[in-house]
């Protein structure tokens, strides 16, 4: 999957000057992989990896964050998780540094007898399309994580949705992208059209970077139309060490919300989310840290302990169907990739690889075929 070695300069400037726009997790990985392809690649990011992959918490959950009707997302999902050990190992292996990735699986869990049975439904959704998933007990949960509160009372062991560090990964595989020659311009940059068609990118100090094709990587303030922000709020706590109060990811139903918490091996214990319709804001509120905690605690009681170290709101970018655009969209020499909304970290390799593909005029896969932007062109002219 990884191509060995950087291609020599010369071989660089014959492959085409690549702007990338957007320096989160997929546009890292998007500069990272062209330079490996042999193009000559600028990104352009006033504050890079300080985005949504700063908040997010690193579950690789294609299992998980399926929602019934997403078939394309789950293929995609599924494609991307099989490849993820490999591209954590290759990102380690240029950098030099670890990614945090780590095969620990996850338990969802239901703490009230409404939360059993839609927890049951989950499931049965879930196996009926052949996925790996295992009913428990709650006496079974508490066996495999003793911390959790009496009161679960029952869950779903899925063994093969695991979790990386999504800071960890973000700082190796941008000293992979530098190693690779990755030029990093440290500005806010917007597209620049002219005559239908991207012919580089207009930065703050108002100078242009000419380019042959641009990488659109702005995640919720990729502003294409069909991209909207999904309001995110995450905690980070600090678990004492030797004393981790879970195993790996458990995720819950509590009285009908849901809350995640993730454990990293170095302490840190992530407990998210919100997910709120309601435009760009990155402001933190005191009722979702509150609503937060209180739905942790209500599963670990013990997360009461824990030092509160962190409170970040950042915005998934969502697209209307939450597949990603990944693709030529009606722009020439545009390519999208965004819109990963839940997904971002895990899609991260997948997408940079086919942006790779894309930029030197390949086919991607059928997974990737459908995250096409054209999909909302069609859909609208069939209207
Ligand atoms: N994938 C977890 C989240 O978006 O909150």
């Amino acid at each position: 999957m990884v191509p060995s070695g950087d291609p020599p300069a010369a071989q660089r400037a014959a492959r085409g000057d690549v702007v990338v726009l957007g320096g989160g997790l997929v546009g890292a990985a998007c500069a990272w992989r062209l330079t490996q392809r042999g193009h000559r690649v600028a990104l352009v990011d006033p504050d890079p990896g300080g985005g949504s992959s700063r908040a997010a918490a690193g579950m690789l959950a294609p299992v998980n964050e399926l929602r019934t009707g997403e078939d394309d997302l789950l293929a995609l999902c599924l494609l991307a998780a099989a490849g993820f050990a490999d591209f954590a190992a290759a990102v380690t292996s240029t950098s030099g540094l670890p990614t945090g990735y780590r095969e620990c699986g996850t338990l969802a869990v239901a703490l009230d007898a409404g939360d059993r049975a839609r927890l049951s439904q989950i499931r049965s959704a879930q196996q009926s399309l052949g996925l790996e998933v295992e009913g428990l007990t709650g006496r079974e949960c508490r066996v495999l994580e003793p911390l959790l509160d009496p009161g679960v009372c029952g869950g779903s062991l899925i063994r093969h949705d695991h979790q990386v560090d999504p800071r960890e990964l973000f700082s190796a595989l941008w000293t992979a992208g530098q190693r690779a020659g990755v030029e990093h311009v440290p500005q806010l940059g917007e597209v620049l059209v002219q005559d239908g068609c991207a012919t580089g990118v207009r930065l703050a100090d108002g100078t242009v970077r000419r380019a042959d094709l641009v990488v659109l990587a702005t995640g919720a303030a990729a502003g294409q139309g069909r991209v909207r922000p999904v309001k995110g709020q995450i905690l980070r706590l600090r678990m004492p060490k030797g004393e981790h109060v879970l195993q790996r990811t458990v995720r819950g139903l509590v009285r009908d919300r849901e809350v995640y918490l993730v454990p990293r091996e170095n302490g840190e214990l992530v407990v998210g989310a919100t997910s709120e319709d309601r435009g760009f804001d990155e402001r933190v509120t005191a009722g979702a840290v509150y609503e937060l905690l209180r739905d942790a605690q209500a599963l670990v009681p013990a997360v009461t302990e824990l030092e509160l170290v962190e409170t970040m709101a950042r915005c998934r970018p969502g697209s209307p169907d939450n597949l990603p655009l990944i693709g030529f969209g009606e722009v020439e020499g545009l390519l999208l990739a965004t819109g990963h909304h839940r997904n971002g970290v895990l899609l991260a390799a997948v997408t940079a690889e086919a942006v790779a593909t894309l930029a030197s005029g390949g086919t991607p896969s059928p997974e990737i075929a459908a995250c096409s932007p054209k999909r909302f062109q069609k859909a609208a002219e069939g209207e």
